[in-house]
């Protein structure tokens, strides 16, 4: 084996997210924006801790906690929580077919359950949505380079809608057993667009039938609708569908098991904590023990232990009363001003008559608008407007306020 001298290593790219957030920082032009990353903005552009998330903080300097190691599955306090948030009280009371671990954000989520599903499933697809967050890729070329990855069809740029057909047709045709199917389980990134419930249904009979094993996304609860249970919809009726105890006589049609990845960064605005959760859901007629004693030890080797802030914030905000009804508060806050920007944007473009229908930016949901501007025109709004956003026209609406979104929507104009 030749060694190779890493002084010959070739420069990479930065991810396109992290390239344009230092590029906005660095940028001198008093008017800039930044529609580029996705994270919560509050009304004057400015990062924002949420009220419950600073009283959560103030309950534990209060409490002088100490600094120990957590257990390599993460703290059990937290992920009781985090699966109840998730699954609903329901469920997660009864469920003894989830087994669930902290991680290292919805970024340590994928790729954990990428390492165990490339290790212990073996599958010969990822199936993955097009367009979708660059880092899925990533995530699964480094964690699983054996496993192909596969576009399924998603995005319909003449309707500026779903392709449910197409991407139904797709799995139907090309997936196996034990194939992997990413999915964004609710707030579609980049798109905005998520299926109706009852396509929903449809894809979950697809799963059932072809034994797919689904990797759930789930980076927005709460910035669909501003609700947090609305928005694990699709997570549950999964569950329901595919791993309840009535299911077992028909075991034979039953997918192996699915992982859901769980971020907290968005929906408690607690970004660089680096907070989330995987959980992973087997068929209620299997053991559970194998599989999170390969996760746990995945986990020793990459982490050691998962850390400790995130997850007492979010544990002292959902395990309050009060607190977590502060917080739902916080999250329908967020959601309705990014729901308000869509609507001033439309607005004010057609009010300018910018040219074509901008009635897709009031339709999509959650954080992003993907608003059908080329990579020429982005290019020029970040050149002559030092507008960012990402290339392949998803706007981070959060970066929208009643003082920008003239200027934005002018810009828009200006390079269409
Ligand atoms: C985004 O999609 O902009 C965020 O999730 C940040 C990231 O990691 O890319």
């Amino acid at each position: 084996m030749t060694l190779r001298n890493v002084g010959d290593l070739p420069v990479l790219p930065l991810p396109e997210s992290f390239a344009l957030t230092a590029a906005y920082n660095d940028d001198q032009f008093p008017n800039k924006v930044n529609l580029g990353q996705g994270v919560y903005r509050d009304n004057n552009c400015q990062p924002w801790v949420l009220p419950s998330v600073r009283e959560a903080e103030e309950t534990l300097h209060n409490q002088q906690v100490n600094h120990e190691y957590l257990p390599i599955a993460g703290d059990s306090k937290f992920l009781t929580k985090a699966r109840q948030l998730l699954f609903g009280p329901q469920i997660a009371s009864s469920a003894e077919n989830i087994s669930s671990l902290q991680t290292v954000a919805g970024t340590g989520a994928n790729h954990l359950a990428a390492l165990f599903c490339a290790r212990n499933l073996c599958p010969k697809n990822v199936f993955i949505s097009d367009p979708t967050w660059d880092n899925h890729h990533l995530i699964w070329e480094m964690a699983a380079p054996n496993v192909t990855q596969r576009l399924y069809p998603y995005y319909d740029p003449t309707t500026r809608g779903l392709n449910l057909d197409g991407m139904l047709a797709e799995l139907e045709s090309s997936a196996e057993d034990n194939d992997v199917v990413i999915l964004h389980a609710c707030a579609h990134n980049p798109t905005g667009i998520d299926p109706t419930r009852e396509q929903w249904k449809k894809i979950a009979q697809v799963v059932r039938r072809k034994k797919l094993f689904v990797v759930f996304d789930c980076a927005y609860q709460g910035f669909a609708s501003g609700n947090a249970d609305a928005d694990a919809w699709a997570i549950r009726e999964f569950y329901s569908m595919l791993f309840t105890e009535e299911l077992s006589s028909s075991s034979s049609s039953t997918p192996a098991g699915m992982f859901v990845c769980q971020s907290l960064s968005k929906n408690f605005g607690l970004y660089g904590e680096r907070i989330g959760a995987l959980h992973l859901i087997i068929p209620p007629w299997t053991s559970p023990e194998g599989a999170k004693a390969h996760l746990v030890q995945l986990v020793r080797a990459e982490i050691s232990c998962p850390s400790l802030f995130g997850a007492r914030i979010v544990h002292t905000v959902l395990d309050d009363a009060e607190l977590c009804t502060k917080w739902q508060e916080d999250v329908r806050i967020m959601a309705l001003r990014i729901k308000t920007v869509r609507a001033l944007l439309k607005s004010e473009l057609e009010k300018i008559g910018a040219r074509g229908d901008w009635s897709h930016i009031e339709q999509q949901i959650g954080m992003f608008s993907f608003t059908g501007l080329s990579i020429a025109q982005v290019q020029e709004l970040r050149e002559r407007h030092h507008i960012y956003m990402l290339s392949n026209g998803r706007m981070s609406l959060s970066g929208l306020n009643e003082t920008n979104v003239a200027y934005v929507a002018g810009a828009i104009r200006d390079v269409l």
